[in-house]
């Protein structure tokens, strides 16, 4: 009989609790998937939260975790239900929680979720797998991107060179070539910037399709001054937040630019950003093309994924779909497989990715 895992994770973007239910006898197989709301109040304490860290009291950081726990069993719940599975019948549940600060690099380096695991545990009635970052950061590393290991274990191919790209509110790339170690890093933003500038200038969360960006051309000043981040140039292993890529830090490049650029000319730009550093850092880490796999909501962004194959000569684009997991799931699955390795005392980073002194297994379980 299969075991059942469940997959929780809200990312950068704050979209809402994606979460699948899968398991893993041959490869992943997800039998169902859903995202789930977070409360209304919680998103509200969440976003102000992120914007203003050095304005979060105590308090607020320690009920934002209650509320996340809640809306994070919620999202379990909600994938159980009409999958026609039990709750009893599944083994474990993989939650990655809230990042709310991730700072791995410093004298203190850390990352920070919030979504209480206790609280899953109880309200689903099962072991609860969590705080999968912190042990990976302990061991000298990022803490991050933790699904490169994810990505090898279910779309690596024994002659094909592949890549995985995640473009979430951050975008990450994993890049799998036969016979060479896997490399997997923050290309820097994804969506974040571009969702950002949307709700600032059009009231709406996201850009639907790119169709905005599409409207204007980008703007050569602003993209050469966002360009300028230090980030981009950083060699791997590296991961980013919306701590380094903000609206704070957009509008102060906006402000030290001669003339500002039209709303549409400045979604256009932001677009091209993500884009461009994604097709340059693929064509450092991986000069031979193959097939690069697309997941994440950044995938359905039409404008956006036009212009990374137009930077990407010789590349087939898929969606990771082809491969049997649909784009917006591949993260949560992630976590759910993550669950799976925690309990079997297998490792879950690579070392080479994240810049750990060594593999080790990931996570602390929380009994159901
Ligand atoms: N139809 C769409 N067109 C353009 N962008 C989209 C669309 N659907 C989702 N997105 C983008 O995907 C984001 C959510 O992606 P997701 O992978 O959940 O990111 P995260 O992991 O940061 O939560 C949204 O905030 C939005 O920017
Ligand atoms: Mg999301």
């Amino acid at each position: 009989m299969s075991r059942y895992y469940i997959g929780l994770i809200s990312g950068t973007s704050m979209d809402g609790i994606d979460a699948v239910l899968a398991s893993f006898d041959d490869g992943c197989e997800v039998h169902a998937a859903c995202s789930h709301p977070m409360t209304e109040s919680t998103l509200t304490g969440l976003r102000h939260l992120v914007q203003h860290p050095d304005e979060a009291g105590l308090a607020r950081v320690g009920a934002l975790d209650t509320a996340l726990g809640h809306d994070f069993a919620a999202a379990a719940l909600a994938v159980l239900e009409g999958s026609g599975i039990a709750p009893e019948s599944v083994h474990a549940v993989g939650s990655h929680g809230q990042t709310v600060y991730h700072s791995p690099t410093g004298p203190q380096p850390f990352s920070l979720q919030l979504g209480d695991p206790n609280i899953i545990a109880v309200l689903t009635g099962i072991q609860t797998v969590a705080d999968f970052r912190r042990r990976d950061i302990a061991l000298g590393g990022e803490g991050a991107p933790l699904v490169p290991a994810f990505h090898q274990a279910m779309f690596s191919h024994p002659d094909e060179p592949r890549a995985v790209l995640n473009i979430g509110g951050i975008a990450n790339v994993t890049v799998l070539v036969p016979g060479t170690d896997v490399s997997g890093f923050d290309t820097g933003p994804g969506n974040t910037l571009m969702d950002a500038w949307t709700r600032l200038n059009r009231g709406k969360p996201y850009d639907a399709g790119g169709d905005w960006a599409a409207s204007a051309e980008p703007d050569e000043a602003l993209s050469e001054a966002l360009m300028a981040h230090p980030f981009f140039a950083r060699p791997g292993p590296k991961s980013t937040g919306i701590e380094d890529f903000n609206m704070s830090w957009l509008q102060s490049v906006l402000d030290d630019l001669r003339q500002p650029p039209a709303p549409e000319a400045v979604q256009a730009t932001l677009c091209n950003l993500t884009a461009r550093t994604i097709a340059d850092s693929m064509r450092r880490a991986c000069p031979d093309p193959g097939t690069l796999f697309l997941c994440g909501g950044g995938a359905h962004n039409r404008t956006l994924t036009r212009q990374i194959a137009e930077g990407l000569e010789g590349w087939r684009i898929e969606p990771t779909d082809t491969l049997g997991i649909g784009i917006d799931w591949v993260e949560a699955a992630a976590f759910a497989w993550l669950a799976h390795r925690n309990l079997a005392g297998l490792p879950g980073n690579i070392p080479a990715v994240t810049g750990a002194s060594r593999e080790a297994v990931l996570g602390s379980v929380f009994c159901g």
